[in-house]
């Protein structure tokens, strides 16, 4: 194997602390200037990955590949990797200034281009002013926004990030969210990200390759993982998600078509790996589902049993239970006051086939 046409590759990454898999079966590919994003619920790997592809721990198997060449062995600093984790990390008796001076300094940068550098990062994250103070002089935000300069100004080919904007509060996050994209997209840098946090993941990447339990769940564009996840824990991890259990009754290249309770038939996007008479889940979200007149028609139907209606704001949700018991939740914009429909009205719901995945699922076919 090579990893030519790839800024990072790894290939079947392994980690293991004593009898904890901390990594197993690890393989991504990053092209250049790509955004992609680790997500995964806490202890699932994340952490573990880019401490290997840093050079910070020694894996037990696999490989690392950078710019084509074999980067499994070579030591951190001729990765020409940066870093930025969730706790700053300056240096505390370092001017701010200073600082961000740090890595280029290393690299033996003149003084003039060193003070045109940093004075460019600072810029972008708005925060010259602060050029002469200490770290400690600063808020938690602004640190952290220093720590990203510090790790953008020399330019390394890749950045990695371990949820960076853990600790501040959410306004904070969603500022600098674009703050890093903007860096991200001016400068060209390759980042693998972190985080924990699925609309941070969404927002942000290019890609997103979720993790969970130390392997790699699922690994495609946020419309992947939230239009087609593949297994029921994506579905899951990245939203809300109603699922019907069904048998399959046919599966093609094209199209699935599934039985449900009460006779339901549903039409869902293909998944090679159900055949016919296997168990599986339909899942659809809950914004895809609209609210049917009696004689509405859509591709997928189900009646209900509408329980309540909700007005959450600019979101209306309409929770109901199908006559096995199943509750399902179909969430609308607002557009007006609620109805006059109340507790125990029968509701229909339908929604369109490419809005469907039917995923797997385990155990015995439903009566
Ligand atoms: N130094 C270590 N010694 C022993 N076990 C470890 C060590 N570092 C990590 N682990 C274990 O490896 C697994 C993966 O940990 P990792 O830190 O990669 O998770 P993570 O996805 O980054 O989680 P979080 O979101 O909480 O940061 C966990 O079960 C963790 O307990
Ligand atoms: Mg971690």
């Amino acid at each position: 194997m090579t990893g030519e046409n790839f800024k990072l590759k790894t290939r079947n990454l392994r980690k293991t602390y004593g009898s904890v898999v901390a990594l197993a079966d690890a393989s991504i590919e990053m092209v250049e200037g790509e955004f992609l994003t680790l997500l995964g619920p806490s202890g699932s790997g994340k952490t573990t990955m880019l401490m290997a592809i840093a050079g910070l721990n020694d894996p037990d198997a696999g490989e690392i590949w950078i710019d084509g060449k074999q980067a499994t062995y070579l030591p951190p600093f001729q990765r020409d990797i940066g870093m930025v984790f969730q706790n700053y990390a300056l240096f505390p008796h370092m001017t701010i200034f200073e600082n961000i001076a740090f890595p280029l300094k290393m690299r033996k940068m003149s003084e003039a281009d060193i003070k045109a550098n940093v004075g460019r990062v600072l810029e972008t994250v708005q925060l010259s002013h602060v050029a002469e103070r200490l770290p400690k002089e600063l808020s938690g935000g602004q640190q952290q926004r220093i720590a990203l300069a510090r790790a953008f100004v020399y330019e390394p080919s890749i950045i990695l990030m371990d949820e960076p904007l853990g600790a501040l509060d959410k306004k904070l996050r969603d500022h600098l969210q674009l703050e890093i994209k903007h860096l991200h997209e001016q400068l060209g840098i390759t980042v693998l990200y972190v985080t924990h946090d699925q609309e941070e993941a969404m927002v942000m990447s290019d890609r997103i390759c979720l993790m969970n339990n130390a392997r790699i769940e699922q690994l495609g564009t946020p419309d992947d993982l939230y239009f087609r996840p593949q297994t029921e824990f994506a579905a899951d991890f990245l939203g809300e998600s109603n699922m019907i259990e069904c048998v399959v009754k046919t599966s093609t290249s094209k199209q699935i078509s599934a039985s449900g309770p009460d006779g339901a038939v549903f039409k869902a996007l293909p998944n090679t790996q159900l055949n016919k008479g296997d168990v599986c889940k339909i899942m659809v979200r809950p914004e895809c589902m609209s609210l049917l007149g009696a004689r509405g028609k859509a591709d997928n139907m189900v009646s209900a049993t509408l329980n309540e209606t909700i007005i959450t704001g600019a979101v209306t949700k309409t929770y109901a239970q199908l006559a096995n018991g199943q509750e399902i939740t179909s969430t609308q914009l607002t557009t007006g006051p609620l109805g006059t429909t109340g507790k125990g009205s029968p509701i229909k719901f339908g929604w369109p086939a490419d809005r469907t995945v039917a995923l797997a699922a385990g155990g015995e076919a439903p009566a």
